[in-house]
């Protein structure tokens, strides 16, 4: 993977597709210092970019072998993700928080938005480095690696990063993607405990069971046992 770093630009996953569809080259990896117009999952306000905090976003060939699974591939970036910082600190509270948030001592830590356009896909990631965007919503607190103690150069985590995330998509290529939901089921955050998720704005409580195939969750309320695909894990006591 070749490594682009830049100063500025609007989103390092727009920069991605530009530059693929320019130069058709893929496999490389475009790191900003700062995004104007950081794209989040939500059409809500850009994401914060301040400089210090890592925004990557890396292109990958959409090949057969993946095609199919395109839907886990961001189940990939968060185990990835969170294995690095593992890694690093093997001691570190961090948790996947279903579907991709990232979470550190219970505070979202990063944002992961994949794109796929004509045959490339494109993982942007934003990881709080150095600081983390002040919310005045505290049902979703963030942080950085920093707050936790963890301190790392952004460029060398982005390429720990970009290390980790080859070899687990390569062994998911291998085995079909089988053993992902195994892999990813220990770092879940509130497995087998209750949970709170909005579902189109309607609220569904109940234990969260398991994780299916497709990266859905599997919900027990007291009148049945359903799998959701889509929503949001909620904080129970701001409901
Ligand atoms: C979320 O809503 O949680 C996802 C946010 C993803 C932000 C990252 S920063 C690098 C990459 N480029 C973008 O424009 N967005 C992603």
């Amino acid at each position: 993977f070749k490594f682009i770093h830049l100063e500025s630009i609007t989103s390092t996953n727009d920069y991605a597709k530009e530059l693929f569809f320019s130069e058709k080259v893929s496999n490389f990896v475009v790191i900003a210092d700062t995004q104007t117009n950081g794209k989040t999952t939500k059409n809500s306000s850009p994401w914060q970019s301040p400089v210090g905090n890592l925004y990557m976003s890396m292109t990958i060939k959409l090949i057969p072998e993946i095609e199919r699974f395109t839907h886990l591939l961001s189940f990939i970036t968060a185990l990835s993700l969170t294995e690095v910082v593992k890694d690093i600190s093997p001691n570190a509270n961090i948790k996947i928080k279903w579907p991709n948030d990232v979470l550190l001592n219970v505070k979202k830590l990063s944002g992961i938005l994949i794109e796929k356009e004509n045959d490339i896909i494109v993982i942007g990631i934003g990881v709080n480095i150095l600081s983390s965007p002040k919310t005045n919503n505290i049902k979703y607190p963030t942080t950085s690696l920093k707050e936790a103690g963890i301190d790392i150069d952004k460029i060398k985590f982005a390429k720990l990063l970009t290390k980790k995330i080859i070899e687990n998509l390569n062994n998911a290529i291998k085995t079909k993607f089988s053993s992902l939901i195994d892999d990813i089921k220990p770092y879940m955050y509130k497995i087998n405990d209750t949970i709170y998720v909005d579902f189109n704005n309607e609220i569904i409580v109940g234990k969260f069971e398991n994780l299916d195939i497709n990266g859905g969750i599997i919900i027990k309320t007291n009148r049945e046992t359903k799998t959701l695909l889509s929503g949001t894990l909620t904080k129970e006591n701001f409901i």
